[in-house]
């Protein structure tokens, strides 16, 4: 039997991961959005693509979430993207209400599914879906450090003109401005950084990398990224269900590693079938523990404005 996955959303992220999971025949997929006609006609339109792109999955649409039923993964996209000018954080109260109301309904329909969220401001949308699911820890994950963590290695590989699949880049911490590249663990082939790029100019890409979302905003002016936000949940979503056991940089609930508590944040974790199956503590310099602890302390002021909300 094939694996079922649901994607909420039906915006540029969700169609894009849609598409990439049919083109990757992870599974059947369900694109589910709450405008009518829109995931139907999406749904169509990417099953029609099916025997030109070779794939024989079924893609389907859909205002509810009975036909979501008992999915294995459910990616939640849905949401309001960024303008220029607003930060990831701006969307905290609108899109709060939008994650509880979908969690609620995908909690309901499929029990046992892996949450996959992409929603932002992304460390505090996994809160809520953690809160509201009542999911165990390890089946609410966040995308965030596989996008941060492709930016920081797009730029790097171009600064090099090498491979990007030689570039192996580090990124903890929440998915805002305060996340923190760890240019000390981050490679090329296994030669470090330092030595490969002065580290005045490793300072502009680890900013440019942690601008990286805004900048792309920036230029789209009516929305935020979605191509390489879509492949990174993709990209997780592939390590489950095939239990490849990838280790990828991923929101998750942190229950005192790294001295955080009762917190989503991101840092290394291996994927597979279960979801998160392992975090990986990585021993860190006191400055890169000081970056950290920042990068937590502004994903907390976000969950404490929502307090109230998830009592
Ligand atoms: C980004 O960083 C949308 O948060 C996403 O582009």
């Amino acid at each position: 039997m094939r694996n079922k996955i649901t994607v909420v959303g039906g915006g540029n992220v969700g169609a894009s991961a849609a598409i990439n999971l049919a083109q990757k025949e992870l599974g059947d997929v369900v694109l589910v959005d709450v405008v009518e006609g829109i995931p139907q006609g999406k749904g169509l339109d990417m099953a029609q693509m099916g025997p030109i792109e070779g794939y024989d999955v079924e893609l389907t649409g859909a205002n509810d979430y009975t036909p979501t039923a008992n999915s294995d993964v459910v990616v939640i996209t849905a949401g309001l993207a960024r303008k220029p000018g607003m930060s990831r954080d701006d969307l905290l109260l609108a899109n709060y209400e939008v994650v509880k109301s979908v969690t609620e309904q995908v909690a309901k329909h499929s029990p046992n599914a892996i949450l996959v969220l992409v929603t932002n401001p992304l460390d505090a949308m996994c809160t809520v879906a953690h809160h509201v699911s009542k999911f165990p820890k390890h089946r609410v994950i966040g995308m965030a450090g596989v996008l941060d963590s492709a930016r920081f290695r797009t730029f790097i590989a171009r600064e090099l003109s090498v491979s990007v699949e030689n570039v192996t880049a580090v990124v903890l911490g929440g998915h805002g401005d305060t996340m923190v590249p760890v240019t000390r663990l981050s490679n090329v082939s296994g030669i470090p950084l330092s030595e490969l790029i002065p580290a005045e100019r490793l300072e502009e890409i680890v900013t440019r990398t942690r601008n990286g979302g805004a900048e792309i905003v920036k230029h789209l002016k009516t929305g935020s990224a979605y191509y390489a936000p879509s492949a990174a949940a993709v990209e997780m979503v592939e390590s489950i269900l095939k239990d490849k056991k990838k280790i990828l940089p991923c929101a998750a609930y942190l229950d005192g590693e790294y001295g955080i508590k009762g917190l989503f944040v991101g840092v290394p974790v291996k994927l597979g079938k279960n979801g998160i199956e392992k975090i990986y503590e990585i021993k860190l310099t006191d400055e890169e523990k000081a970056m950290l602890a920042k990068s937590a302390a502004s994903v907390q002021e976000l969950v404490d404005v929502l307090k109230p909300k998830l009592q």
